[in-house]
């Protein structure tokens, strides 16, 4: 395995991390305990769960935090906050009410005294900023959270929320979670760039496009039953209307191709290609089974060319747009 510094902090977390939606979900318990154990055995030490992941709120938690016990001050374990997690108008978002129960209750799942990394799960329109970030800090100061996290902001939300903590003195974000893939680059305009500058970690989730770069997918065909991509729903990141696009198909032609020479998987050279951009910390994998895990762990300890670089980028790039085109032409 190996091991990037997360963001501009002194801690070590691997490149693969391990993802745990399908726990307690898609995978039973006996089958997240022996992927978590074989995640452990090949060296990963970042585990990402949410207080929502699981059939019920909370049943992934629980199951990380009996799988992680006797190993618990060896992984950097995040969790999350924001889906809903009951019926209640407070039982959601990103309050300071809710968020002061909510750290509690993954506290408690997890069987843990603090969590490493404690990500807000995407932007909450309904709360003042201020509100959540002194909320964060504080947790923070108790001890009850080492490092803060953010997923599925925008550019500008999340700069103007590294500016309020710096303007308090508050504990910042030092990780954002995006989206990610061959398949979903949209993180390269902005997002990218600004983490870069600002000195984040960037773990990935959907780094196969959420199974599509796995190769099982076919041209004209319709998704394989009991696959996530055959189940999502119409608004979900991984619908197969959103997915099954020519563009993407050529660039599981191209992934297939690299697999084949290389004697590699597509998910093996999907994830190579993640974890070859610049920026990128780690690639938060997801497997239902442990086959797939094995699969995806083969991700590690190969470089692709930069001849394979080069042809993956040619089928996937973003297309040009404005001001990004502007700026990069008059501003040599
Ligand atoms: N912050 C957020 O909003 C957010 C959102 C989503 C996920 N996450 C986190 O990121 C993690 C990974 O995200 P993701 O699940 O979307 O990642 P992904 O790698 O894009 O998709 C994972 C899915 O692909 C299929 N798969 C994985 N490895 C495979 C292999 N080797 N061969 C064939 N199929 C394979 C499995 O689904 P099938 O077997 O059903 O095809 C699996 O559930 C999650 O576990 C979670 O921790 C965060």
């Amino acid at each position: 395995m190996e091991y990037q510094f997360l963001g501009s902090t002194g801690v070590q977390v691997s490149r693969l991390c391990l993802g745990t939606m399908t726990f307690g979900r898609e995978a039973d318990e006996a089958t997240s305990r022996a992927i978590t154990d074989r995640f452990l055995e090949a060296g990963g030490n970042f585990v990402d769960t949410a207080d929502v992941y699981g059939k019920t709120p909370g049943l992934s938690e629980e199951i990380v935090g009996r799988a992680l016990k006797g190993t618990r001050n060896k992984v950097i374990l995040a969790t999350k906050v924001y889906f809903p997690t009951g019926p209640g108008a407070n039982d959601r978002g990103l309050s300071r009410f809710h968020i002061m129960q909510a750290v509690e209750a993954s506290l408690r799942r997890l069987q843990a005294d603090y969590i490493d990394l404690y990500y807000v799960h995407c932007w909450d329109k309904r709360t003042p900023l201020e509100e959540t970030l002194t909320t964060l800090n504080d947790l923070v100061k108790s001890g009850k959270v080492r490092y803060l996290g953010v997923s599925n902001f925008t550019a500008w939300q999340l700069m103007k929320a590294l500016s309020i903590s710096e303007r308090y003195r508050w504990s910042k974000f030092v990780c954002l979670q995006p989206q990610y893939s061959l398949v979903v680059r949209d993180i390269e305009r902005e997002i990218l760039p600004l983490c870069q500058e600002e000195g984040l970690g960037v773990a990935v989730w959907g780094p196969l496009g959420g199974g599509f770069l796995s190769g099982k997918y076919r041209r004209g065909e319709k998704p394989p039953e009991g696959t996530r991509i055959a189940a999502a729903k119409e608004d979900w990141e991984e619908a197969w209307s959103r997915r099954a696009t020519e563009k993407n198909f050529r660039i599981l032609d191209a992934v297939r191709e690299i697999g084949s020479s290389r004697g590699k998987s597509c998910a093996q050279v999907a994830l190579a290609w993640v974890l070859a951009q610049p920026g990128i910390t780690s690639a938060i994998i997801g497997a239902r089974t442990l086959e797939q895990l094995e699969d995806n762990l083969g991700s590690v300890g190969w470089d692709l060319t930069s001849e394979e670089l080069e042809a993956l980028d040619r089928v996937s790039r973003l297309e040009e747009g404005y001001p990004y085109r502007f700026i990069s032409y008059f501003a040599r």
